[in-house]
């Protein structure tokens, strides 16, 4: 879990790679560098297919549990309008993360082997969707800001080396920007709603803050898989590069709405055009992320539930290939 990533940043490893033979090695780098495209016939570091899995896996996941806190309100949506679109968004959701499923079966770890270990905790989804959706503010909060960080990262994501993946990111980055601009509108109604609206969007803010500055994940100087997530241009930019542009781009917005946010050093140094802020709680970070956040447990369980139900739809399907498959060697 991420007690055995998280490293003490002095001691962070040097030498990523794994023993690979030097000739292929060197072939696949110079394709890297070329920009090209890796394909899953292709020869690849183990090291690569091993990283791709577990970020692949772990956005597949998010993408389906992300979809639990905002469907818990679309019986609950004040109107028709906002349900067929809250509805809409958590299909999008859904097929977003089958896409991904997908693509990391490309690299030879089976769905049902990925949807065990995340039901039984071995795999990580994100940090933010550990936190209750208390009210329809919430759920327009999420729409809005943690689709705006899905999208920068998304984007950025698809400009990397793995084909599979980056053809399933364009794909879903086109449905996301649906869902910036429904959960935009929904926020905007509510910000220049009534008093109890204005209120209610404003404390949803407040909650949603703190695990949006960790969704990014932690700090590059703590970061276990950068740099060779960047080596191999998996990941486009740095987890405080995407934070830095998260806040560019959304914190101007939100305070067009004369909405505040509960971070008293969160300001532009007009100098070096970054942002600086108080720095995110790591230690919650782990903790969340390692299973001890506020809805975990109720977000697994449902996970759990719905392939318990799903399993005979399963079976009548795929027959005997329904059983648990072995993890790819
Ligand atoms: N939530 C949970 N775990 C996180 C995390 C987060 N936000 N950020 C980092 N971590 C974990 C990593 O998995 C790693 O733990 P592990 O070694 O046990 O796997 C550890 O923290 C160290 O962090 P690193 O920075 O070294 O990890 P990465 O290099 O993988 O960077 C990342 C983290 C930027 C999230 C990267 O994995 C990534 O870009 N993933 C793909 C995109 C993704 O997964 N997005 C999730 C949201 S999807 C979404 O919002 C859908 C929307 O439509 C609603």
């Amino acid at each position: 879990m991420y007690g055995n990533a998280y490293i003490d940043p002095d001691k962070a490893p040097n030498s990523l790679v794994a023993d690979e033979d030097p000739v292929k090695l060197a072939e696949f780098e110079a394709r890297i560098a070329a920009g090209e495209k890796i394909e899953p016939q292709d020869w690849m570091p183990k090291e690569y297919r091993k990283q791709l899995i577990r970020m692949i896996e772990q956005h597949a996941h998010s993408e389906i549990i992300g979809a639990l806190p905002e469907g818990t309100w679309i019986t609950r949506a004040p109107g028709f309008r906002r349900k067929l679109a809250l509805m809409a968004k958590v299909q999008d959701e859904v097929g977003h993360a089958q896409l991904l499923y997908s693509a990391a079966e490309t690299l030879g770890k089976s769905r049902e082997q990925m949807i065990n270990d995340l039901i039984t905790g071995k795999s990580k989804y994100s940090n933010i969707f550990n936190y209750p959706a208390e009210t329809w503010a919430d759920s327009a909060v999420i729409a809005w800001l943690v689709d705006a960080g899905a999208i920068i990262n998304q984007t950025t994501n698809a400009r990397g080396s793995y084909g599979p993946y980056v053809r399933a990111l364009e794909r879903i980055c086109y449905e996301e920007s649906f869902h910036l601009k429904y959960g935009h509108d929904n926020v905007v109604h509510l910000a220049t709603g009534t008093k109890k609206q204005r209120e209610m969007v404003q404390a949803a803010l407040h909650r949603w803050w703190p695990p949006l500055m960790h969704f990014f994940g932690p700090a590059d100087k703590i970061s276990v898989h950068s740099e060779v997530l960047m080596k191999w241009k998996v990941k486009m930019a740095s987890n405080d590069e995407m934070r830095q542009q998260f806040l560019d781009m959304y914190v101007p917005k939100i305070w067009d709405l004369e909405l505040t946010l509960p971070d008293p050093e969160l300001r532009k140094d007009e100098e070096t055009g970054r942002w600086i802020y108080t720095e995110p709680d790591w230690e919650e970070f782990k903790r969340v992320i390692n299973g001890d956040g506020p809805c975990n447990a109720e977000r697994l369980a449902v996970r759990r539930m719905a392939e318990e139900k799903g399993r005979w739809v399963r079976r009548a399907i795929l027959g005997e290939k329904a059983k648990y498959v072995k993890p790819f060697a």
